[in-house]
């Protein structure tokens, strides 16, 4: 299903690789000659991800990393460029959900968690990237918004607020780097059948599920489609979009 990009000679980084739509991208980055550096804080989980990848004669590599952390999302880079020489695509997609609750019951330690993760763990990534495709004279960039990055919904004022933010990063460092053969864009996937979701209670599944026009969840590989687009040549004029692929949930 995931259309095929010839990928060969490049080398892709990927956070929150472990599971879900990070794997499923991961995966899809390798399948299309891509050497792959998968990132995650979770090592058991990171080193079984690479594992399934090589032993499928694929090339990647693990690298432990909180993206929290600007110090760890440098080694990240860092590292990548030493193993392969260079970073040509980057999916920034490692993210939580934090709990769920009207905003007057959010915790200030929840809200900083949700942040710290999915809006400044991809400013960090992001930031240590450009550097590095700036050095080099090229690369892609795509963040990991979601739908809530788009709308607002009731009882996730932690997550569409950081969700949001990834699209206001997006824009303004994809006009940074607009003449510098670097494309930022982002993703909003609808709501995908990963673990993550597997964590949200089933009567809020089932209304989702009825909202997302398509009348079903989406698969990690159908995001992991558009990342690759949005990374390829093919998107050659695009950049700055926070790209919806949520099975229509968002036209309405
Ligand atoms: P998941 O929970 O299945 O996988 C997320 C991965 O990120 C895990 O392997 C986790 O260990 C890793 N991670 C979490 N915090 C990290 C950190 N600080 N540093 C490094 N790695 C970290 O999630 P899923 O569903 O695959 O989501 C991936 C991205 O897509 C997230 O940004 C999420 O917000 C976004 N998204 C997911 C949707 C869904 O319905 N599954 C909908 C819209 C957006």
């Amino acid at each position: 299903m995931t259309p095929s990009y010839d990928f060969t000679g490049k080398v892709a980084l990927v956070t929150g690789a472990s599971q879900g739509i990070g794997f499923a991208a991961a995966r899809a980055f390798a399948e299309s000659g891509a050497s792959v550096v998968l990132a995650d804080r979770n090592a058991d989980a990171l080193s079984a991800a690479v594992a399934s990848l090589t032993s499928d004669g694929f090339t990647a590599l693990a690298v432990v990393c909180d993206v929290s952390v600007e110090a760890e999302a440098k080694a990240l880079v860092d590292r990548t460029v030493a193993a392969f020489g260079r970073l040509d695509m980057a999916y920034n997609n490692a993210g939580i959900l934090g709990p769920w609750g009207p905003v007057t019951e959010e915790t200030e330690a929840g809200f900083d968690d949700v942040h710290a993760v999915n809006l400044k763990g991809i400013w960090a990534c992001m930031k240590h990237e450009l550097i590095q495709m700036e050095k080099q004279g090229g690369g892609a960039i795509v963040n990991c918004s979601s739908l809530g990055g788009l709308v607002g919904l009731p009882g996730r004022a932690a997550y569409h607020s950081s969700k949001h933010g990834v699209l206001g990063l997006t824009k303004c460092a994809a006009l940074d780097f607009a003449t510098k053969n670097i494309r930022v864009n982002a993703v909003c996937p609808g709501t995908i059948e990963t673990p993550m979701a597997s964590g949200i209670d089933q009567a809020a599944l089932q209304e989702v599920i009825r909202e997302q026009s398509i009348g079903r969840l989406g698969r990690p590989e159908e995001v992991a489609a558009a990342v690759l687009w949005l990374c390829s040549d093919g998107a050659s004029l695009v950049l700055g979009v926070g790209l919806p692929v949520d099975g229509g949930f968002t036209v309405h």
